[in-house]
């Protein structure tokens, strides 16, 4: 007899956990690797006590949540009890006596390649080093300026990893795929990783079912936490950054589903119930999302950067709300050729999953044609 569609859909999804198994460990970074990223942010760290000792260049970003796939960029917040002396600086950039155009000089005498960005939404040095008999890997690292939110948000996303093994499993395998497929490009009007993690994230809490994660923003702040774990000032307001982190005591979740069910669950969801025109992903929110209407996300609008002189263009064609930063949105790289790649993609990854059977086709998810 033909085999039942439900015995169909099993043997598909087996199919893709071994897949994703697979390239989830080819993902992974080795301990060589990693080591030599450490080694990488000791140096850099040195270089920018000498012209700002009073700072300090604190990692955040994959190498911290344990997201990192291998050749993973560093990224970095050079941090100062003076802000406003970062800042004033910044505001004149047009001069070379900056801070980043001080670091920026050291940087290259110590044989970085080093791209300064001042016109992007927050200032960032770029530094590239070519792997030497030091060391044999090559480094890519962005430093940021005073921008402490992405201390917290990696924070956060630490959390949710901690939670259950599968948020890393899944996040690698998300983030290999949408490398491949060319559609992790902020720069070139496609998403940034922190866009697919999140997208990853508020499918775990409020689509799957029953919930592998629970909301780390929605649940009650307890009476002793002091305010300044609640709250956080910086340039464009305060925020608030408070999260639950004594993840032993939460309920553990009864999903079992496996990373071959949770990822094709992913794919559908973002291929035909998510509401790309209308909706906003909103991982700390009570059901993880709002309409566009409701945070007034419609018009694309021109606004001036931080940095003082630049202009940021806000486009809501993607909506992620940043769960600190919620003015924010994260998937505002994207443009209107971007997000159809994006949508296509999900499309084509469900095809594939769907339709296809032996384990060899399933790498066509990663192929590009
Ligand atoms: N981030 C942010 N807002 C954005 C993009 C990024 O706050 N719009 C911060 C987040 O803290 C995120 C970090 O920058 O964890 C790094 O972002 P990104 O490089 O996109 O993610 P990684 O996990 O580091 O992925 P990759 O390995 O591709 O560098
Ligand atoms: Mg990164």
């Amino acid at each position: 007899a033909p085999p039942n569609p439900e015995q169909v859909i099993r043997q598909q999804n087996t199919n893709l956990q071994a897949f994703a198994r697979e390239i989830i460990a080819a993902a992974t970074p080795t301990p060589e690797e990693l080591a030599a990223q450490n080694q990488h942010l000791k140096r850099c760290r040195a270089i920018c006590q000498r012209i700002c000792p009073e700072g300090e260049l604190v990692p955040f970003g994959s190498l911290v949540t344990g997201f990192a796939i291998t050749k993973s960029d560093l990224d970095a917040v050079l941090t100062s009890p003076y802000p406003e002396d970062l800042f004033s600086t910044l505001d004149k950039s047009g001069e070379s006596n900056s801070l980043p155009h001080n670091l920026a000089k050291e940087f290259q005498s110590e044989g970085f390649e080093v791209t300064l960005l001042l016109m992007t939404r927050v200032p960032i040095m770029k530094l590239a080093l070519k792997a030497t008999d030091e060391s044999s890997f090559d480094l890519s690292c962005d430093i940021g300026f005073n921008n402490e939110l992405g201390v917290h948000n990696t924070r956060m996303l630490q959390t949710y990893s901690r939670c259950d093994p599968r948020v890393k499993e899944m996040v690698l395998f998300v983030k290999w795929w949408a490398k491949k497929r060319r559609i992790n490009s902020p720069y070139r009007g496609t998403l940034s990783s922190y866009g697919y993690v999140l997208m990853i994230i508020h499918f775990l809490i409020n689509v799957v079912d029953p919930p592998v994660l629970i909301n780390l923003q929605n649940t009650p702040i307890p009476e002793d936490v002091p305010p300044d774990q609640i709250f956080d000032e910086d340039g464009e307001g305060e925020h608030q950054i408070w999260y639950a982190k004594d993840i032993e005591n939460l309920p553990k979740t009864s999903n079992q589903m496996h990373i071959g069910q949770l990822l094709r669950n992913f794919f559908e969801y973002y291929s035909y119930r998510f509401q790309w025109g209308r909706e906003v992903i909103s991982i700390r929110t009570q059901g993880g999302i709002f309409s566009k209407q409701e945070k007034d996300w419609i018009a694309a609008v021109t606004r001036p950067g931080r940095s003082g002189h630049s202009q940021v263009k806000d486009r809501y064609l993607f909506a992620i709300e940043d769960p600190f930063e919620t003015s924010h949105n994260v998937g505002r790289t994207c443009n209107a050729v971007g997000v159809d790649r994006i949508r296509a993609e999900f499309k084509r990854a469900v095809n594939i999953i769907r339709f296809r059977d032996g384990g060899r086709s399933m790498r066509e998810l990663l192929c590009l044609e």
